[in-house]
């Protein structure tokens, strides 16, 4: 798509976290240029963006849209159509589908499949197996290594340190962790064997199974001087070690989930609320919140993973662990920056800039002359609440149901096109695949 684009006077959010009112000017795809007023040229179309806010879009850097193998629970279409809603332009997508992303083979069917079906931007993780070294370290193209440590099945669960150390000692890539001791897991289930209630999850899949493995993560990033990302930190404590000693190439992600959520919420949806790594306490939430202001935790992550109701409803301990996020967490984050918890620049930071630069995703996340025009246009004046019904992800809910939000995305672009637009997806729209260079930790 080569159109171009001018979008009229919106509140625009500039790298230096300063708004500037003005035009900005789309050219093949990329900003061209933004300046106070832009007379008109060959634009093909201007959007008067008065009464909106212009955010670089957000790239969600933990997603599982579940092909191939899994499309009853989402699919590529599904869940870009999600993203686009929500004001995703990017996603990383995780290995865990089947078969899962181990091999290039995998992996450049995943690439293909989502040429032919995504509206956004696309990336891919190559899972570690026991066994798959040379893949791990030659596939290509990919934003890095996804090791299950903990809370996963079959292939994809490499826990024992003697696995973990040739990962780490082999190649240079980003390693991203599912940090959670599953030894220590194992060892508790067997005191919750009638456990029928999901609060036990948090129980079984304690803080202490989530901090041990962190600390071996940690401890063979710190030997091999390895690139290591922390998926999703749930813990006060794994908050604390990483706020002692953080090298300067780790990098940590929180999820809206374990910000907002906590084990009250077992009792309002039940087995909805259960995830891996668990929710935790309103303690854990508080210092999760704290670490992020500080630069502690670097960014956010929605670890989007749609199940089915019908899934959902099998009861504990039989339901599978997860919930979808795409179309919340933007909205999520504003609404918490109006109710002055962070700063809408911050949260802009947290979910578009910080993830471009951890993962060495070039020109994106943000607004500024010569970057790709991913951008989401949100209204900060109005509040709606997330009703299942208008949900895009496949799933057909949210743990946010009726939570009353403001920031929702009125017209989202990637590249320069319109994948969203009040209420309309622009279903024909296809996102390219992403480009990752080394990437830097302390985005
Ligand atoms: O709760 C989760 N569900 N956590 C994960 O890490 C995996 C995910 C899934 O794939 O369902």
């Amino acid at each position: 798509m080569s159109s171009e684009l001018l979008i009229r006077q919106p509140r625009m959010l500039l790298p230096s976290g300063e708004f500037f009112v003005g035009d900005l000017h789309i050219q093949n795809g990329k900003i061209a240029e933004v300046a106070t007023k832009i007379s008109a040229t060959e634009a093909s179309r201007e959007i008067d963006a008065r009464n909106l806010t212009l955010l670089p879009g957000v790239i969600d850097p933990q997603v599982h849209l579940r092909e191939p193998g899994l499309e009853h629970k989402e699919d590529l279409f599904t869940g870009s159509r999600a993203c686009a809603k929500g004001g995703v332009t990017s996603f990383l997508e995780m290995p865990n589908t089947r078969p899962p992303t181990t091999t290039q083979a995998a992996l450049d069917d995943k690439l293909q499949r989502a040429a032919k079906k995504s509206l956004v931007n696309y990336g891919f993780f190559i899972g570690a197996t026991a066994e798959n070294l040379p893949d791990l370290v030659e596939a290509e193209p990919t934003c890095g290594i996804k090791i299950f440590m903990g809370s996963s099945h079959g292939a994809l669960l490499v826990s024992e340190e003697e696995e973990l150390e040739p990962i780490f000692a082999n190649g240079e890539r980003l390693i991203a962790v599912h940090a959670e001791d599953q030894s220590r897991i194992n060892q508790r289930q067997k005191q919750f064997t009638d456990a029928s209630d999901p609060a036990y999850h948090s129980q079984i899949k304690d803080n202490q199974a989530a901090l041990n493995a962190t600390k071996l993560a940690l401890k063979l990033s710190k030997k091999y001087q390895r690139r290591l990302h922390i998926l999703h930190l749930s813990t006060a404590e794994e908050a604390e070690l990483l706020r002692q000693d953080k090298p300067s190439w780790v990098t940590a992600e929180v999820t809206p989930q374990h910000l907002l959520l906590n084990t009250d919420a077992y009792e309002k949806i039940g087995t909805l609320a259960q995830m891996n790594p668990p929710l935790r306490s309103p303690h854990d939430n508080a210092a999760l919140w704290q670490a992020l202001l500080d630069g502690v935790i670097d960014f956010i992550a929605t670890d989007h993973a749609p199940h089915t109701l019908e899934e959902k409803a099998k009861g504990y301990p039989h339901t599978p662990s997860g919930m979808p996020g795409v179309e919340t967490s933007l909205p999520l984050m504003l609404t918490q920056a109006m109710a002055g918890h962070c700063s809408i620049a911050q949260a802009s930071h947290w979910m578009s800039s910080a993830p471009a630069q951890a993962y060495g995703i070039p020109n994106k996340g943000a607004i500024a002359h010569g970057y790709d025009a991913d951008l989401v246009l949100v209204d900060l004046d109005n509040y709606h609440p997330i009703v299942s019904e208008k949900l895009q992800t496949k799933c057909g809910w949210s743990p946010f149901e009726g939570w009353n939000l403001t920031g929702l995305p009125a017209i989202t672009l990637v590249g320069g096109e319109i994948v969203y637009e009040r209420g309309k997806l622009n279903t024909e729209a296809r996102g390219k695949a992403l480009s990752f260079s080394a990437g830097e930790a302390g985005g």
